[in-house]
């Protein structure tokens, strides 16, 4: 298991008993912690849990800080041969049912599964937030049981260590670590799958919560951008899967920025028609699903403008508490 750090000294003791609390055989189990440059001390905390529990925490300190998927690909590079799974999970996330470990991984006793991740409960965020997540867990779901999923979390994603192996680790280039790496999975044959019974809870920034969900979805989007290309070579049910998300993620947040400019267009230019639709579309806004989506869209697109200026590989931590 990996728990890729950056400072993260308010949260991995809270992370480290959490993992404790897993009913997971520990013979068959070593805990990674990789810190990338920290400066709240995050290290130490690490080596203290791991003297005051005699659990062994296996420490990997990098001096320079080069993003999440360098971070996981220096500790790919350390395992030992024995190691068959690899289970990645953020510092900020909790797993509330201790047998989560030991279900996610039995999945991969099926030959046919390359990769699992979790559904994700929202701790904070409010409205907007928590609908957002139901939908998208249902759309998981689906997709898990159409084939694989295009959309990973990071909160918990479990992976076949050949597999990772054969795709050289994990992108250093793109943003979305997880979701990339369980696509390529799913391009090559494999089930890349979250369960019905796997939950995560993840806790949401109260400030930034706009620049979190903006950040993520730039990652998407470089996700969905670079998976074009493979959208041919994926096997027929994940294809279908797989254009349907590009549409979601690149296409149709475009098409509302241009149905409302043409609206507007054609209002200001005397028509009481498009007038209407505009003031019925704004007046929706109460509708709470269709506020969600809205929202969804906007941020779309602002994700897909902000990855010209800066791909946010490395980026600045939200409070979170
Ligand atoms: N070692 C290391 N080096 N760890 C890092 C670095 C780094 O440069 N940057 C972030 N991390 C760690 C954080 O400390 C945390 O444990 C985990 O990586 C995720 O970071 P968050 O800051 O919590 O990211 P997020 O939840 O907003 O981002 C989500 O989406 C990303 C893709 O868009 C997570 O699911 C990420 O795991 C995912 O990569
Ligand atoms: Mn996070």
């Amino acid at each position: 298991m990996v728990i890729p750090t950056h400072n993260e000294a308010g949260l991995i003791e809270k992370k480290l008993d959490d993992v404790a609390r897993q009913d997971y055989p520990r013979e068959r189990l070593v805990v990674v912690v990789v810190d990338s440059a920290s400066s709240d001390g995050t290290p130490e905390r690490v080596l203290e849990w791991s003297r005051a529990r005699g659990a062994g925490v296996i420490l990997l300190r990098e001096p320079t800080r080069l993003g999440k998927s360098r971070a996981l690909n220096n500790v790919l590079r350390s395992l030992g041969r024995e190691v068959e799974v690899v289970v990645v999970t953020d510092a900020d996330s909790y797993w509330p049912d201790p047998g989560t470990l030991a279900r996610a991984v039995s999945y991969l006793s099926d030959p046919s599964v390359g990769a699992v991740s979790c559904l994700k409960r929202p701790v904070g965020g409010g409205v907007v937030e928590g609908v957002y997540r139901d939908f998208y867990n249902t759309v998981r779901l689906a997709e898990s049981s159409v084939f694989a999923t295009p959309v990973f979390h990071g909160e918990l994603a479990v992976f076949r260590r050949s597999l990772l192996e054969e795709l050289g680790g994990f992108p250093e280039d793109i943003g979305a670590d997880d979701s990339h790496t369980a696509t390529l999975v799913a391009v090559r044959g494999y089930r890349a799958i979250t369960p019905g019974d796997i939950w995560c809870t993840e806790l949401v920034p109260g400030r930034g919560y706009l620049r979190w969900r903006v950040r993520r979805a730039q990652h998407l989007v470089q996700h969905f951008a670079r998976s074009l290309l493979m959208i041919p070579e994926a096997p027929g049910p994940f294809r279908k899967v797989l254009v349907l998300e590009t549409y979601l993620h690149l296409v149709s947040p475009w098409l509302l920025v241009l149905s409302a400019a043409l609206l507007l267009a054609s209002a200001a230019s005397g028509s009481i028609l498009a007038l209407a639709v505009l003031v019925l579309g704004t007046a929706l806004l109460v509708v709470r699903p269709y506020r969600t989506w809205v929202v969804q869209q906007v941020i779309l697109v602002l994700a897909a403008l902000r990855n010209i200026v800066t791909r946010e590989l490395v980026w600045e931590k939200e409070e979170k508490h």
